[in-house]
């Protein structure tokens, strides 16, 4: 039989203990001496065939050690215990913060603030109008009238009691000179809603901008210059643009302005169709029926109006191909902006 150094073994275990810097370290230490194959419980299970003499001798050893470690290590076990319940009540001010998690804008929402800012910086003020419209503004004071195929063009989302969701933010025109003198320019943006099948390119609900530009002698050059401008610092780069005659029963002449492709600079791609030229906006010199229908005479006034599809400037200036992206809520393309 071996010779069994009690001794070293209580100094040795001794030593392990006072190291422990942690509960799961203390119960590793116990697990190797008290443990079910500890080293101490293995020399328990060995006393039986030991010769009486030293049974006794060997078998009151061991239970004091046994005894002095269990102490020790309830000890230094409640130490830790309490050292952690302290810990929670501390604040460590030097130790790194936790970020909050923060959300952040939608890319219609600086789209819809960077055109503010441009348009602001050129003299322009923001307007806003209802969602909810009358046919009045909505149509016959934009001079579509009531059975005209005009009103085709635009698939109305009608509601109980006679009212509609505003197809275009055109009507803010009319709100807006209803109560104010000329001159004035402003913009509107807002959303707009229409009685459509979705697809890549369309959505029933949608934004505008609406412009509006009233004065003496407001003309067509003047249009052009500010939207050239308004493009150019929104794509930030020389902008090609043209104008196309267009109709539209609420601008007389009407057209419709195109760019060249952001994608492929107008040589043809699969965005703009081939074409190299992107359908932006239409627009206009504000009809005179329009100003009379607003209150304003129109041998005294004229101006400008126009109508930009914000999603559309979106998806240009980001090269986003479905509309519908804007509107899923999939934070795989939200957490892109
Ligand atoms: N309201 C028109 C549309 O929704 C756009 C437009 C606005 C055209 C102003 C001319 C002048 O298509």
């Amino acid at each position: 039989m071996e010779k069994i150094d009690l001794k070293t073994i209580k100094k040795r275990s001794e030593n392990e203990f006072k190291k422990a810097v942690d509960l799961k370290e203390l119960d590793e230490i116990f697990k190797k001496y008290l443990g079910k194959k500890g080293e101490i419980t293995q020399i328990l299970k060995t006393l039986s065939k030991l010769p009486n003499e030293r049974r006794a001798k060997i078998g009151k050893g061991i239970n004091e050690l046994k005894n002095f470690l269990e102490e020790k290590i309830e000890d230094k076990k409640s130490y830790f215990t309490k050292a952690t319940e302290d810990k929670e009540e501390w604040l460590d001010i030097t130790a790194p913060g936790k970020k909050p998690v923060v959300g952040h804008l939608h890319p219609l929402t600086l789209i819809k603030r960077r055109i503010e800012e441009i348009f602001q910086a050129m003299g322009f003020s923001v307007v806003e109008g209802p969602e909810v419209e009358t046919e009045w503004y909505n149509f016959d004071a934009l001079n579509i009238q009531k059975d005209h195929p005009a009103r085709d063009f635009w698939d109305t989302l009608y509601l109980k009691g006679g009212n509609l969701l505003r197809t275009h933010t055109s009507p803010v025109q009319i709100r807006f000179m209803e109560k104010n003198e000329p001159p004035f320019r402003i913009i509107v943006p807002g959303r707009v809603f229409r009685h459509e099948a979705t697809d890549a390119k369309h959505e029933v609900n949608f934004y505008q901008v609406e412009g509006l530009m009233v004065g003496k002698d407001v003309s067509v050059a003047n249009f052009k210059a500010v939207i050239q401008e308004f493009l150019n610092r929104f794509y930030q780069k020389e902008i090609k643009l043209r104008l196309r005659p267009s109709f539209f029963p609420f601008t007389e002449p009407s057209f419709e302005i195109d760019i060249n492709c952001i994608v492929c600079g107008g040589k043809g791609c699969s965005t703009c169709l081939g074409q190299g030229w992107i359908e932006l906006m239409g627009a206009g010199m504000v009809h005179p029926n329009v100003l009379k229908n607003s209150g304003l005479d129109p041998r005294n006034w004229q101006g400008f109006a126009f109508g930009m599809g914000l999603d559309r400037l979106a998806m240009m200036k980001y090269k986003i191909n479905d509309i519908r992206l804007f509107y899923s809520g999939d934070l795989r393309f939200l957490q892109q902006f």
